[in-house]
């Protein structure tokens, strides 16, 4: 079985020392880097555009995995690409030809990811499955970090995985919300692949050391 990977959030990190955070990642145990991408519209909150993931890009020497809680998310893919993301997920919720986006995600040379809010069912993506490469649960409603876990989450991870490998399919699932040493054994046990963690990794004492742990709990 292939391992847990874990991917910070940089939405957490140090604005004011984004580089040292970049760094922090760069040499620890963290598999990718998460970049969550929020316009206003699509969710109530504004985190931060193109100039800040080209930073970001200079520095990250890991795989990055960008979230966009944008509406209308067609229109940045090829910029998104430019900019060094190598996965690119946008919402189920704000894409009315979800096809036709993920075949132009992966024309840029991206992988392609479908995030769902808390309340869509997985159902939803059951005619596309095929053609994604990575299904994002969000356990908290997207547009801040540091919120509380969705414990529903569990239950949509194991039918998700269930409507996976009875399709054949080979999407990854990632979690990202609320995740902390408490749920992420539990997660993966349930089927994800992915824990997306911001304020845990961030706002702790010591982020490498937790980065660290939390791989660890993740692969027993
Ligand atoms: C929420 C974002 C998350 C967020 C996770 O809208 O998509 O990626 O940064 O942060 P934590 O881990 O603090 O819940
Ligand atoms: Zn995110």
């Amino acid at each position: 079985m292939s391992s847990t990977m874990i991917a910070p959030s940089v939405l957490a990190a140090d604005f004011a020392n984004l580089q040292r955070d970049i760094e922090m990642v760069n040499e620890s145990q963290a598999d990718w880097f998460h970049i969550d991408i929020m316009d206003g519209v699509f969710v109530p909150n504004i985190s931060f555009g193109m100039p800040v993931l080209k930073a970001i890009s200079e520095h990250a020497n890991k795989t990055i995995d960008t979230h966009l809680m944008i509406v209308d998310p067609d229109r940045y893919i090829k910029t998104f690409a430019e900019l060094g993301s190598n996965i690119l997920t946008v919402h189920y919720e704000a894409c009315t030809h979800l096809h036709r986006t993920l075949q132009a995600i992966k024309a840029e040379g991206m992988k392609a990811g479908v995030a769902l809010n808390p309340h869509t069912s997985i159902t939803v993506l059951e005619d596309v499955i095929r053609d994604i490469d990575m299904v994002c649960l969000m356990s908290v409603n997207p547009g801040f970090g540091g919120q509380k876990f969705i414990e529903q989450t569990y239950e949509k991870v194991r039918k998700l995985r269930r409507m996976i490998n009875d399709n054949d399919a080979n999407t990854m699932i990632e979690i990202d919300g609320g995740v902390t040493d408490v749920n992420a054994k539990n997660l993966v046990d349930a089927g994800a692949d992915v824990l997306v963690a911001g304020s845990f990794v961030f706002k702790s004492a010591d982020p490498l050391t937790t980065i660290a742990d939390l791989k660890t709990i993740s692969n027993l």
